[in-house]
């Protein structure tokens, strides 16, 4: 009868309940009254975000004075804000009003044009032609270790991923042992965020926001300073620069760039983002890999008889002969993505699970609870490389494992970053033998600090004994 066939197949839009009909995501019932959300979650930022998760994908947290923010933790709901509704979640002022112009927040065209013009930097050949300056980078500072030394190796990496950066990507060799105004900005370039900006708006000038503030002054000043050398020493073509502001100063002057994308300012706020993007990630890779091979022995056993096996300290020719390398940064970067939250803001309303997110609204994307997800990994708080020796990676959700977030804005940074973390933990791997002297948590998880990046807590100590 027509009337059944009528009520089978209704006219298009029936079905769906409008957008603005549904209800907002629920205040997780596990975690009190919202007025507390902020406190508590500054308190423990990754407890309580995993509390938070325990009944929805989907959560939507209080903060005092902000209105409400919204998690997300499935991979799905990753892959549509980062990918295919990427339009609908756009780039959150919070990162615009303290990385300016720069290419992790700037949008649209403008965002192009800036992707296009970095590329050739970190595409895959270029940075394979780093690879000589990352060894001297690593070894340089590696050397310096002796048979005994209790060493605070966050800080050892930090100093060796920011040594590392200026020499390749921003051509300008760090002292060893100098440049102290420099590393401590671009250290300080993380007092952006630290977990107390839950309470506080952006705009509040807490005192670690004005400590940002002169970091990014100081590494502005060192930019112009670079700019008049290459001002004065001017690339004659753009496509034989080899550092940042060369390729970009050339760009302009050969007129390939529309002069506004490369303004000076511009130089500026994108010398800023590339020193905050591009050290302290792979600062916080090494550390965790190296906890983690020192409190797993047989992983360490079989890392070692790989790095052993090479003819000398490694080069770009070994790189296809550090699997088991390879596997331990990738599990690191699975358990402990230095990028653990990604943040977003809502450009239209849109429906996420049969839940109304209102426009204009914070949404936080929970890359490492997706990562550490049971409906995704076995044993998913365990370290275990061998997990990626088979079909894992072809078998998951595409978006299951994003530690350089996905779609088009994935990390421009991830060829160098990986290539960095293996050729320096194969370097050091082959020299030393690294203990964990620090105390780690009652469930076995390292002391970790978040903030701006997922990092161990300052101080913690790895005792180093040569081999
Ligand atoms: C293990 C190391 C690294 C991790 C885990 C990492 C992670 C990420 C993630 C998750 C994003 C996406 C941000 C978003 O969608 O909002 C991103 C973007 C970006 N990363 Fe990395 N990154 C790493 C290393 C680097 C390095 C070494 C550089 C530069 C030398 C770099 C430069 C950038 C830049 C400029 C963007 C913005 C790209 C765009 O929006 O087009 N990153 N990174």
């Amino acid at each position: 009868m027509g009337t059944e066939t009528d009520e089978e197949t209704p006219r298009d839009g029936e079905d769906e309940p409008r957008v603005g009909d549904l209800s907002l995501p629920p205040y997780p019932p596990n975690l009190g009254h919202p007025s507390l959300h902020a406190i508590r979650q500054m308190r423990d930022l990754l407890g309580f975000a995993d509390r938070a998760h325990d009944t929805s994908d989907v959560v939507r947290l209080r903060r005092p004075a902000m209105g409400d923010d919204y998690h997300f933790a499935h991979p799905e709901h990753l892959k549509r804000a980062l990918l295919t509704e990427r339009g609908a979640f756009g780039k959150s002022e919070d990162f615009r009003i303290a990385f300016g112009e720069g290419l992790l927040t700037v949008e649209g065209e403008e965002w192009h044009r800036q992707r296009e013009a970095l590329r050739p930097l970190f595409a895959r050949d270029s940075v394979l032609g780093y690879a000589d300056g990352m060894i001297e980078g690593i070894e340089r500072r590696s050397r310096r270790w002796a048979d005994g030394d209790r060493l605070d190796l966050q800080r050892e990496f930090r100093r060796m991923t920011l040594d590392v950066l200026f020499a390749t990507v921003l051509g300008r060799e760090l002292e060893l042992d100098g440049d102290r105004r420099l590393r401590e900005a671009a250290e300080d370039l993380h007092a952006w965020f630290v977990p107390t900006s839950y309470l506080l708006p952006p705009w509040v000038p807490t005192p670690s926001r004005r400590r940002f503030g002169a970091a990014k002054a100081t590494i502005r000043e060192e930019t112009d300073r670079l700019l008049a050398e290459r001002r004065a020493d001017p690339p004659t073509d753009p496509a034989e620069a080899e550092d940042l502001l060369s390729l970009l100063v050339g760009l302009r002057r050969a007129g390939a760039v529309d002069r506004g994308t490369f303004t000076d300012e511009r130089l500026r706020d994108q010398m800023v983002t590339i020193v905050f993007a591009g050290h302290d990630t792979t600062t916080t890779t090494l550390t965790f890999a190296c906890w983690a091979l020192a409190n797993h022995p047989e992983v360490r056993e079989r890392f070692h008889e790989e790095v052993d096996r090479l003819d000398g300290p490694p080069t770009v020719d070994d790189l296809s002969n550090l699997e088991v390398t390879e596997r331990v940064i990738t599990e690191t970067l699975r358990l402990f993505p230095p990028v653990y939250v990604l943040p977003r803001v809502t450009t239209e309303e849109v429906a996420v699970d049969g839940y109304r997110i209102p426009a204009d609204s914070r949404v936080f994307l929970e890359i490492r609870l997706v990562q550490r997800d049971p409906r995704f990994f076995d044993a998913p708080n365990e370290f275990r490389p061998s997990r990626w020796t088979g079909d894992l990676r072809r078998e998951l959700h595409d978006f299951a494992y994003a530690p350089f977030g996905g779609g088009p804005r994935v990390c421009i940074g991830r060829e160098f970053a990986l290539l960095e973390a293996k050729l320096a933990l194969a370097t050091i791997g082959r020299e030393y033998d690294l203990y964990w002297i620090g105390e780690n948590e009652p469930d076995g998880e390292p002391p970790v600090s978040p903030g701006m990046t997922l990092r161990m807590v300052e101080g913690e100590e790895f005792l180093v004994t040569e081999r």
